[in-house]
């Protein structure tokens, strides 16, 4: 790695996927592949989570809500995505964020609400449909926004890529953020102002008719669903013109090409069209765009399969993330309760106390040399129950070493290591307060 004289601070990306169905080859293309190219650059640090406090406000079918959430997740893991290197979690396991949306709940103003799309455009129909306004409207769907603020300023994000219509959710979050600040901050910014990032030249993948790719027009190529076989089904379907084999067919502008594009690099691509313009038949051409497409896919839904038959695998992956996101989240959240005047009465420092409290609430190695001569070590949770020991050590160094390769390799080196699990604790438990200890460390 080169040394640049002047180091460009971390740029912290965060961004949240509703976990109300399953994804589409539209959705891998414009949201997965893309965030977890961006996750891979140097300079920026990953936050992406499963919305299932948003899924909520849309479905009340908790099989449903729940199959999504795993359904995601592992189309994420199986996509690539190194949680080593990015914080992956689930909204609902940080409760830091239920409680920052009520604070900021608190400094936002009613009628900036009355303007977000969502609840705008169900009163609208509403209106049109001369019903009661606020018919069918929920507080949740009201609300939607500030929970999304806090989605992104209880980690103080600095970029959130997102589509066009979460734009205006991202100028709400800067406008409470703003008044936060301005109320609570005392000259101190709490909160660092995001910037939506919009990928313009993300191609929006065309469904099968050509219109955008979506659950709700029924044209969507799904992206594991049926394995190869539904894969294939779904291109055979795609709309082309009436042109037979042999006749020379104009690519541009057929969603056939565009698909095609989205899996091809530029070779492909320029023959891909200089074959259809020398009459390709269609039926040929969907089989090349089937290949191509599987080509990329195919190790990744054999890696999907396995992941969904081991769901207490992705359980320790999201437990691992959860540690690691509230190891930044509590203590801002102490900040904030003591700046809106949540204090303890106990003493004068109460802020510092708190703060600390906050990052104490950490797990512990601890190294102690036992009447065998042997040295050990172990490792407490936050609330002092035990998680791990180690077997004896002839040397205090060794088992020094061990402690610092566990802090820094986190669950990664807990295999080799001579230890044992507390009674009644899981790997996940472990893995998560390693990687409580490892966050908190890089903070
Ligand atoms: N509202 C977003 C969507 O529907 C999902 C989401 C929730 C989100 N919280 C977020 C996106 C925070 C970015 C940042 O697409």
């Amino acid at each position: 790695m080169s040394q640049s004289a002047m180091p460009r601070p971390l740029q912290r990306v965060l961004t949240g996927i509703t976990t109300t169905g399953t994804l589409h080859l539209g959705n891998y293309v414009g949201a997965v592949r893309p965030a977890i190219l961006a996750s891979q650059e140097a300079g920026v640090e990953s936050f992406f989570f499963m919305a299932d406090y948003h899924a909520l406000i849309k479905c009340d079918d908790p099989e449903r809500i729940n199959r999504s959430r795993l359904e995601i997740a592992a189309i994420w893991l199986a996509a690539g995505l190194d949680t080593s290197r990015v914080t992956f979690y689930r909204q609902s396991d940080i409760p830091e964020i239920p409680e920052l949306t009520w604070l900021l709940t608190c400094v936002t103003s009613k009628g900036q609400m009355n303007r977000a799309h969502a609840y705008k455009g169900a009163t609208d129909a509403n209106a049109a449909a001369g019903e009661d306004l606020d018919a069918g409207v929920t507080m949740g769907l009201y609300s939607y926004p500030i929970l999304m603020a806090a989605d992104i300023l209880m980690f103080n994000a600095h970029r959130v890529p997102v589509g066009r219509d979460q734009v205006q959710h991202i100028e709400m979050t800067r406008d409470v953020a703003q008044r936060f600040n301005h109320l609570f901050g005392k000259g101190r910014d709490f909160f660092v102002l995001p910037e939506a990032n919009v990928e313009e030249d993300v191609a929006l993948l065309p469904g099968l008719d050509g219109r955008k790719m979506s659950k709700s027009y029924d044209n969507a190529i799904p992206l594991f669903e049926g394995g190869a076989k539904g894969l294939k089904e779904a291109i055979a379907h795609i709309v082309t013109d009436s042109k037979l084999p042999g006749e020379p067919k104009e690519p541009e502008g057929q969603t056939l090409v565009t698909i095609y594009d989205a899996f091809a690099s530029a070779a492909q691509r320029q023959q891909f069209r200089a074959d259809l313009r020398a009459g390709l038949a269609w039926g040929e051409a969907k089989q090349q765009l089937f290949d191509l497409i599987d080509a990329e896919i195919a190790p990744l839904r054999s890696r999907y399969e396995a992941l969904m038959a081991q769901p207490e695998l992705i359980e320790a992956t999201l437990q691992e993330g959860a540690a690691k996101a509230r190891a930044v989240a509590a203590p801002l959240l102490a900040e904030l309760r003591h700046a809106v005047g949540l204090r303890s009465f106990a003493a004068p420092a109460a802020q510092v106390t708190a703060v600390k409290a906050a990052k104490a609430a950490l797990p512990v190695f601890k190294q102690f040399r036992e009447a065998d001569g042997q040295f050990y070590f172990k490792l407490n949770a936050a609330d002092g129950s035990p998680l791990l020991q180690s077997l004896g050590f002839a040397g205090g160094r060794d088992a020094g070493q061990w402690v610092a390769r566990l802090k820094r390799e986190g669950a990664a080196a807990l295999a080799e290591a001579p230890v044992q699990l507390a009674a009644g604790v899981g790997a996940a438990a472990v893995a998560g307060a390693l990687a409580a200890l490892q966050a908190s460390d890089a903070e």
